[in-house]
């Protein structure tokens, strides 16, 4: 446990960055975009199923896999499977994955860097609808901005990660979690009293499960996953530096919990703003968030033009926040396996995956303009790779973890790490076996084959 100590050295500092890497652009962001590109309130629903039923058992796994080797990934799996090598593969996953998705992800970070550069310089007041709609593409398919604040962005992951995580994610999550916590519940009571709100609520909250589909659970369990940063053995890296007296299925569900309010919070904003002001398509893809939100706070404060403004720029700001503390743990599941599996110098591996994401960013900006006509599987690169993750590598790897869980680790050896050794009782531990040997590994495969039109 030698170089991240410091940052999990108490037992709140593991919990605070498991938040900080699940709460995210994931929650404000990619989760009201799927939902309202995937028929709403019914996907709403699976979703929270998801969560509950396997987002959190794999969350468990995945920090009672790390922990239990302390290392890396790699090790993790080597150790606890009575060292097989072929588990040790494993530790490709979130170096692969961390790759793809830090490219993508810095680019939405991006925008936000943007916005908050909007909100900074007093740009949102006095736009209609429609002018919030046409300076966002107008930005998103421009070239050098975007490109710029996806560099800073990647930039500054890249520093942080290298120069130590410490202390300051978990003070400043201590302190900005909470503060954007008040934010968006400010903003839940604002937007849900704008005129014509209902229609959102009933959108966002009423499923008709008519128009459930094997495409619409696929991407709601893409979505847990993500939200939840599993799957992909993100958790499993930061499992290596927890604390052994930490209550693993306690932290699992407190971080689990916190993470789908926020989501549903997420949703509970835009989608009585979207519909309250009519014209914009609740499914607006990727833009939504971005087009949304300006509006709301201009809405929201009417008469008040100095709070529109004080309060537009700290929601960026703390929005930002929660982008980086994802990005860091995104980063920082590629860089962790090379620091301590291959002794590359933290720096060096920072600046050089930043280096490698910086280039497929690049690509995946350039999607949203000048390359939109470039695409693979009828995808843009940023779609594409979007739903490499989400569809595809975050099923497989959860699904891998649950079967080393729940088949491949000896019973006792889980149970001696999720009870610390027999020093805490669990209680739900049978539930949570039963669940990673049976339900989730059969439901993960099924929803799997059938959401890619399989079977
Ligand atoms: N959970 C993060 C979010 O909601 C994204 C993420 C996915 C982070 C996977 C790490 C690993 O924004």
């Amino acid at each position: 446990m030698s170089e991240y100590k410091g940052n999990f050295n108490t037992k709140i500092g593991g919990l605070l960055a498991a938040v900080g890497s699940a709460v995210g652009l994931g929650n404000v962001w990619r989760f009201p975009t799927e939902t309202g590109t995937s028929g709403g309130a019914t996907f709403v629903l699976v979703y929270v199923f998801f969560m509950l039923i396997l987002g959190i058992p794999i969350m468990i796994s995945e920090l009672a896999i790390g922990r239990y080797g302390g290392k890396n990934v790699s090790h993790s799996f080597f150790s606890m499977s009575g060292n097989r090598r072929g588990w040790a593969l494993m530790g490709i996953l979130p170096v692969v994955s961390g790759i793809v998705l830090l490219s993508y992800y810095s680019v939405v970070a991006g925008w936000i860097v943007q916005y908050l550069y909007e909100a900074i310089t007093n740009q949102f007041v006095g736009k209609t609808p429609e002018e919030y709609a046409t300076s966002f593409i107008n930005f998103s398919s421009s070239t050098t901005r975007p490109l710029v604040w996806l560099y800073a962005v990647l930039l500054l992951t890249a520093a942080i990660v290298a120069f130590g995580v410490r202390k300051g994610i978990e003070r400043s999550s201590k302190i900005l979690m909470p503060i954007l916590f008040i934010c968006l519940v400010i903003l839940v009571v604002c937007s849900v009293s704008l005129p014509g709100a209902s229609e959102g609520l009933t959108f966002f909250l009423r499923p008709d499960l008519s128009s459930l589909s094997g495409g619409v659970i696929l991407s709601a369990m893409g979505q847990a996953f993500f939200s939840l940063s599993v799957g992909v053995c993100c958790l499993c890296t930061y499992g290596c530096y927890f604390r052994r007296d930490a209550d693993l299925i306690k932290e699992s569900i407190s971080v689990a919990s916190i993470d789908t309010v926020v989501a549903l919070m997420a949703g509970l904003i835009i989608f009585p703003a979207v519909f309250s002001v009519g014209n914009i398509e609740s499914d607006a893809g990727p833009s939504l968030v971005f087009i949304t939100l300006p509006n709301v706070f201009q809405q929201a404060f009417h008469g008040v033009p100095v709070f529109a403004y004080c309060f537009s720029l700290l929601f960026y700001l703390l929005l930002l926040v929660a982008a980086i503390s994802s990005s860091i743990s995104i980063l920082e599941m590629s860089v962790s396996i090379f620091v301590r599996k291959y002794k590359i110098p933290r720096p060096t591996a920072c600046f050089a995956l930043a280096l490698l994401c910086a280039v497929l960013g690049t690509m995946c900006s350039l999607s949203f303009g000048k390359w939109s006509h470039v695409t693979l599987l009828g995808l843009g690169f940023f779609d594409l790779f979007d739903s490499i993750v989400a569809k595809l590598l975050m099923p497989i790897g959860a699904f891998l973890v649950c079967v080393f869980a729940g088949w491949v680790v000896k019973k006792n050896i889980l149970q001696d790490e999720l009870t610390n050794a027999a020093t805490i009782s669990q209680p739900l531990f049978s539930v949570y076996l039963f669940i990673v040997r049976y339900v989730a590994p059969v439901g993960i495969l099924l929803i799997f084959l059938n959401g890619l039109g399989l079977f």
